[in-house]
């Protein structure tokens, strides 16, 4: 360990690349995050930089007075307390755009399933009841002719739409303001949104205003031909809304790569025929999180080189 270089906290684990990249350059210093912060107070002292992937509250960040910069892993940073670290005035950066394709892909990918019921069919293959039973029962969904509702077109949400182009359906948005010379329309309610769509699409991020917004109503505004699909945040869902939806035909299908308190996913959930689950993969390919581990480590090697980080948060 060398005294004059930058020390750098990594919480819990990341990305090997993200070390691979930072050793040799600061020194590491690697603790539990399950536990509170212990480290002596001559290295919290040293402590210039973090690079966490998961979170980072304001008692870590209390532990570590001369904290300048947090490069968190993900571009959804609502693990990052960022007010706090505004009020110290702590830098905190994410990863946009470099996931961007790969949150879509997966979106689309999990329309399609979730309409067509491709997982389940691959199962009925799988257990030899297409031998013994004969084919696969018709899914009852299709893409085609649908209206299609995303909720949030940030980077992600734009990439979504332009890829449901090529299937013909209808495509709308709400975000809180309209985008300029967009050929899709915008609602400027959720619920107008669902109330005109039968496909809604979430990738809003947590947020005190996105709470549990995609409640009994907008679920039944949808119909019973309905289908909800998230890859924004659990945090957005009322699961007990959606399990009753589901269940009593007031909404048709479900799709979710993302739950309100992972890796915890609501048992109700695992027994209906009409969802399609995934555990949080949208982003998780080797050369997607290859990209973001880079953006991590190259955020710090910005604010330390040159006094600017790359991909800043906004406050
Ligand atoms: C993120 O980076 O916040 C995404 O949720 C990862 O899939």
């Amino acid at each position: 360990m060398s005294d004059n270089r930058v020390a750098v906290l990594v919480p819990g684990k990341i990305h090997p690349r993200v070390l691979e990249t930072l050793n040799g350059r600061f020194d590491i210093v690697a603790l539990d995050r399950s536990e509170s912060p212990r480290v002596d107070a001559e290295t919290a002292a040293r402590v210039r930089g973090v690079a966490v992937s998961g979170g980072f509250d304001a008692v870590w960040m209390d532990a570590f007075p001369n904290i300048e910069v947090i490069a968190n892993f993900g571009v959804g940073y609502d693990g990052i307390d960022v007010r706090h670290a505004a009020s110290k005035g702590i830098v905190v950066t994410n990863t946009p755009d470099v996931l961007n394709d790969e949150v879509a892909d997966t979106a689309i990918a999990l329309l399609l399933n979730t309409l067509r019921q491709f997982p389940q069919a691959e199962t009925w293959l799988r257990e030899g009841r297409w031998v013994k039973e004969g084919p696969f029962p018709l899914s009852p969904f299709s893409l085609k002719g649908r209206r299609v509702g995303i909720y949030g077109l940030g980077r992600i949400g734009l990439e979504i739409a332009r890829r449901l182009e090529p299937f013909k359906v209808k495509i709308g948005y709400h975000t809180r303001s309209p985008r300029d010379s967009l050929p899709y329309d915008y609602y400027p309610t959720l619920k107008e949104m669902a109330q005109s769509v039968d496909t809604l699409i979430s990738i809003v991020p947590k947020t005190p205003e996105t709470h549990k917004v995609i409640n009994a109503e907008i679920l039944s505004a949808l119909g019973p031909q309905g289908v909800f699909i998230n890859v924004g945040r659990g945090w957005s869902v009322d699961d007990d809304a959606l399990i009753a939806a589901l269940r009593n035909g007031t909404l048709g299908a479900a799709g979710l790569d993302v739950f309100y308190d992972e890796p915890y996913v609501p048992a109700a959930y695992l027994s209906l025929p009409n969802i399609s689950l995934l555990p949080h993969v949208a982003s998780a390919s080797v050369p997607t999180r290859n990209a973001m581990a880079d953006l991590v480590a190259d955020n710090i090697i910005a604010w330390f080189g040159k006094g600017a980080a790359l991909t800043p948060v906004p406050e």
